[in-house]
Parts: C-alpha cells; structure tokens; sequence
C-alpha cells in the first residue's frame, strides 16, 4: 500500500472501552448505500475490536448497534425547525435504547454519514457523552472540485500527480476507493472530476472515448452517496462536433448539447451535471456571441433539466488583461458586475459558484459582495483547500479559521445577521441548490496531501461544510486525535500550532489585504513587483510615499458594491478593518495604526515576527519526535524547514523593498538590506 489511511486509520480500542453491542451490528435497511454503510461498520470494527463481526439483518434479542432508514423519521422539533427536506433526507440520530445503540436517517445517505459519524466518536471516544447525537448538515451541497488534468498534472496540485488520470488514462485501483471512502466520512456529497479549465484533448471526457470508465467513477461514488460531476468546456459543440460556434441561443449548438447530454446519461444515469469556467482566463464562454452568462448557464440547465443535472457556473469571470496604468479598471469589481444585473435570470437547477474574495484566493481579502448582492439566485461559496498562495503545502496553514470568518461575515443582505453561511446554506432565501465547494489539495503522494499538516484542511472542509458552528480548535484537535495520534501531548502542540499557523503565514506575506508579491505564475514565494506591471489587474501601487489601492468612490468605487454599514466602513480609511485597510485604502507610510505604530513599522514587524512564529513552530514540531509517526514527523520536519527559508525571504525581500521606497528606518534597528 503507497498510501495512508489519514483519518480512517482506526486503532484498537482499549479493552474497558469495549462495548458488547459493538460486536453485534444490525442493518435494518437494503440498497447499496445501506450496504456500504455495513461494510465501512465491519471494517472500522475490525481494527478497533481486533476481529471480524458479522452483520446480521434482523432486530436481536441482545445488545446492538441498529443501523437503519426510517423514512418516516421525524426529528427533534428545535433542530428542524426551518429545515428543507433536502437538508432532512440528508440528516441523522445517534441515540441509545436500552443496552443498544440506534443509528437511523431517512434515506441510506443519511445512515451512512450516521455510520461514519458513530465510528468516529467510537474512534474518538466521546460517543457517549454526545448521545442522543442529532445532525442537521449546514449546508446542502457539499463539493469537490478537482484540478486534475487528463495528463496526470493537478493545476495548482501541490502532492504529487493525480490518481484519477495518467497520460490520458483513467486509472481505477485501490486507491480511488480509500479516496472515495475519505470523502464520504467527511461529508462530501458531489465531486467534479476534472479540472475547470478543460483543455481541448479533456474535452473527449464526455464522449464515448472515456465515458464507460467515468461510469465506473460514478458507480462507486454512487455507493457511497457522492454525485459524480464533470467541468466541461463551454465551446464543445466545436471541438468535438463540426457545429461553427457555441452560441447559446444557436438551434444547432443546443441539440448538439442535447444528443450529448442524452448519451451521457444513458451510459451514467446518476450523473450529477456540469461545472463550467467561461469568458474567464482564456477559456471561451457567451460573450463571444453577445450573450449573457444566463443565456450560457440556462442553455445548458435546459438540457440537463429532464435528467435531474444540475449546471454550477463560476463567476470567476474577469478582464485579464488589463493595463497596469489604468487606475480606473478593478478586477474587484468585476463578478458584482458581470453577475448583480443577472439576478433572478438563472434556472433552478443553475448555481453560481463564487469565490470567496472578490480576487483570487489571496491569504486576506474581503469577502464578495455578491453574497450580498444576489437574492434570487442559488449560490455556492468556492474556497480553495489547495494551498496555492497560502504556502503551497510546503508552508503551514490551517485554513479553517479563515473559511470561519467567511461563513459568519455578515452580508446584511436582508439586513443584520445575514451572513454568509446562512445565505450560501439556503436558509436566508430558502434555496436547496446551494452550498459549498472546495478545491481539493490531494495528490497521489503518499499521505494524499504533501505536507501531512495539510490534511488537517482537507479533513475540516468536509466537517465544517456538515456543520459549520464547528470551531477551528475542534476541528484541528478530532483530526489531530484521529490521524497523528490520540495522546494530549500532541494534540496540545498541534492544535494550537494549526490554529495559529494562518495568523503567523499572514504576517511575513504581502501586507494588510494588499495580496499578490508572489512570484509570477508559481505563486510560491515572494517577488514584490511580480505582478504590479503586468495585465493580471493585481497591483498594490506602492510608491515613495504609500501603498495600497483606493477602492473607495474617489478611487475604483469598488466599496459601493456591499450593502452599508460595510460600504461606509471600507470606505473610511479609520473604520475600515485594519487587516483590509491597503485592499480599500492608498495609505501614507507614515499613518498610524490603531496600535499606534505608524503603517512602516508595522510591516517592518510583521515580517520580523512571521518568521519568528515560524521558528517556533518547527521547534514545537521537534519536541513531537517519536510521539507520532516517523514517516509524518519527518515529512513535516522537512517542510518546516522550507517553511523557515520562504518565510525569511519573504521577510527580508518585503522589508528591503519598502525600506528602499520610503526611507524610513526600522525603529528597533534591526537587519534591513539597503
Ligand atoms: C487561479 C489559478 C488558476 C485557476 C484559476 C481558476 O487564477 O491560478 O490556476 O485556473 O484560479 O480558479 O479558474
């Protein structure tokens, strides 16, 4: 076996933690969910008892643990309350009756993540104390997306190649099946395959070449409740057919769109839909006919409709190339603009996929004001779980506090308390076609992620997108317990360490939601001018005398796309959060901070601080040899080295580079290159 099992790697329990009614599972439903739910019972049983149980299908006389589907089930009346019933079919109890333990949902989906959740607590040993045990998942799609591409590459991939392809193969072994059993303990309920940019060889994925092998994909993600997607390129009907263009509102390019679709579904009936990047980084898109983002998203709604698809369509959609010397275009404000007039347009079974920022996936940014804006489209918050400018998997950074702060950031779209987890999860606008997407950090390195701290993402995306009131430190600690080891001597020095980890990543990167200074490209390390003369629309306009942009109405006018407070707010270069303050503001080196350090010095500190946050940590790290695996302890060991290096250079080439702007001197004196 070249791979690990992560957080499925059960250990045996203790003897007094033993209960009789382990070894005694009862399946009271059929289907091949319900199966897979036994399966995954049997085998997490084997390790923790340290022998096989079998699986009997009907009520016993002793103690049990019952799994089964009761339609009928009805929930506590406090925790349903305002519930969809997609949210309700999706939902479970874990509850004791007598001696035995009751683990029933209204659907087989829904007792498999009952199955999945039980075993952890058993794992975790806190079942009892949680018992009755009631789950209502936050949010009602549950996502991955993957970057893989059909070469074998991952767009942004930082752990190895894929092991979904290999020059132009599917593959389909052991592995595909420890990932799909991963996803699913975590809560995943819908995967995109393939990477959003579908180039033109990938485009075949939908065709005949591949599409018995995707079919194989789907059964299996079928048996463990997961809907298989695919991203597909939105100028197929040319690629692949000898149709002219793609105009949306052309007959010929829909019923090419149609015969494709009806192929793909009659060799995939359970096929999930599409996932589409248009008008956006090259890729081709409506515009090129004069159309809307609507006219291309309802085209191909229409035709998934009769089949139950669905299409999610990103609003990543963007001028990228812009000229440097043009103050007035900001890439901010672009989704707001291209997608706020659309409202209402889009079919039921479309879904705006909209990043958390209105950038790209910056360590700071504040969050889009679209979800604020839309109030009568279905939408899904993209985070990006892959570490592409958060340290590429080489860097700690735990990201969950900062997806944290997305969900509770509040919108005010329908007035205070209207925040984002509420609006994305359908409880503000009542929507069921909505959640949460990730871009998944997995590679076939063998702990799956590169950097086995990197898991810890991975594994918190799924938990919080079931249940977002979650906090970071639960999170980090139960994957802590479940994947590294179980003994409080590590999880006291990595709780605190993941937590901390974005906070420490932040300081030594580019200054107060400024983003960017990555080298061009990689985005891996500093380069402080990388980006500020090319066409991207990623400048932070640093000159003698300040730095940042101006979004405020003198400036871009970027801050009138939120709803007020937050318009004043952002717009008020003293209220404005400072962490944000150079995104909304061009402020002088010489202004002061709340702290009432001047904007120099704190960036001076910062950075000096960062890497000392980064020496800490490794030195925490050192103190765990021989208390979690050797294989992850050296691993890391070996990444917080790298860590360290980037995290000085960042340090020295930021501080050099404003020093030499600006003039001013470090107050503390310390090491600054002229
Ligand atoms: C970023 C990333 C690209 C990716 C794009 C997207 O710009 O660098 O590799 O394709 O996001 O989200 O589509």
């Amino acid at each position: 076996m070249n791979y690990t099992k992560c957080w499925l790697d059960y250990k045996k329990l203790p003897e007094e933690k033993i209960r009789s009614s382990y070894s005694h599972p009862v399946l009271l439903a059929s289907g091949e969910i319900a199966e897979t739910a036994a399966k995954e019972y049997q085998m997490a049983m084997k390790e923790m008892l340290g022998e096989s149980v079998e699986v009997c299908y009907e009520i016993m006389e002793e103690p049990s643990v019952c799994m089964e589907v009761d339609p009928e089930y009805s929930f506590p009346e406090e925790k349903v309350k305002n519930q969809s019933e997609v949210i309700l079919n999706q939902s479970f109890v874990i509850y004791e009756e007598e001696e035995s333990v009751i683990i029933s949902g209204r659907t087989e989906e829904a007792l498999l993540q009952g199955v999945f959740a039980f075993l952890r607590m058993v794992q975790l040993d806190n079942l009892w104390e949680n018992l009755p045990y009631c789950c209502i998942p936050s949010m009602p799609l549950r996502m991955m997306n993957h970057w893989d591409d059909m070469d074998g590459s991952i767009e942004r991939g930082y752990s190895g190649r894929s092991f979904f392809y290999d020059n132009y193969e599917i593959l389909y072994n052991d592995r595909t099946e420890m990932y799909i059993r991963l996803m699913a303990s975590i809560g995943i309920n819908a995967i995109v395959i393939n990477n959003v940019n579908v180039h033109e060889k990938e485009t075949y994925l939908i065709t005949d070449v591949y599409l018995n092998q995707v079919k194989q994909y789907a059964d299996l993600f079928a048996r463990y409740g997961i809907k298989l997607l695919m991203s597909v390129n939105f100028a197929a009907p040319m690629e692949l057919g000898d149709v002219p263009v793609s105009d949306p509102l052309d007959t010929e390019v829909v019923k090419w769109w149609e015969k494709a679709v009806a192929h793909l579904y009659e060799v995939i009936p359970n096929f999930g839909g599409f996932l589409v990047k248009a008008d956006s980084e090259g890729r081709p898109g409506p515009f090129t006919y004069g159309r809307t983002h609507a006219d291309g998203a309802n085209m191909l709604a229409k035709v998934l409709k009769p089949y139950g698809g669905i299409v999610v369509w990103r609003c990543f959609v963007y001028n990228c190339g812009q000229d440097w010397r043009d103050k007035k275009t900001d890439r901010a404000r672009a989704a707001y603009d291209h997608f706020m007039d659309l409202d209402g347009t889009f079919d039921e079974n479309v879904i705006l996929q909209i990043k958390n920022g209105p950038m790209d996936f910056q360590v700071r940014e504040p969050v889009s004001p679209l979800f604020g804006g839309l109030k009568k489209t279905n939408m899904m918050l993209e985070v990006q779980i892959a570490q592409e400018y958060t340290g590429q998997q080489i860097d700690l950074c735990y990201l969950i506090p900062m997806w944290k702060e997305i969900l509770a950031f509040d919108t005010y779209g329908e007035g205070e308390g209207t925040t984002v987890d509420k609006v994305v999860s359908g409880k503000t606008y009542g929507q069921t076609n909505c959640g949460i997407a990730g871009v998944i950090n997995t590679g076939d390195d063998e702990n799956w992620t590169g950097n086995d701290l990197a898991a810890a993402n991975l594994y918190g995306f799924g938990r919080l997108a079931m249940d977002t009131g979650l906090t970071a430190e639960e999170i980090a600690t139960e994957w802590c317990r479940l994947s590294l080891s179980d003994s409080d001597d590590v999880t006291e020095v990595v709780t605190p360490m993941l937590c901390g980890s974005w906070a420490a990543y932040e300081k030594y990167n580019a200054p107060l939601g400024i983003g960017w200074m990555v080298t061009p490209h990689y985005h891996y390390g500093p380069d402080v001018d990388g980006y500020e003369y090319d066409r991207w629309g990623t400048y932070h306009r640093a000159d003698l005398h300040g730095i940042g942009v101006d979004r405020t109405m003198k400036g871009t006018g970027y801050v009138s796309q939120y709803n007020e407070p937050w318009c004043s707010i952002y717009a008020d270069m003293e209220q404005c959060p400072e962490e944000l303050l150079l995104f909304f503001h061009h402020v002088p080196y010489n202004y002061r901070l709340k702290t009432g350090k001047t904007l120099i010095q704190h960036i001076y500190d910062t950075h000096f601080e960062g890497v000392e946050e980064v020496e800490k940590m490794q030195q925490q790290w050192a103190t765990l040899k021989g208390k979690v695996p050797d294989r992850a302890f050296e691993c890391v060991e070996e990444r917080f080295e790298r860590q360290l290096a980037n995290a000085k250079e960042w340090r020295d080439r930021v501080n050099t580079y404003f020093y030499r702007k600006c003039g001013i001197p470090d107050e503390k004196n310390r090491k600054i290159y002229e």
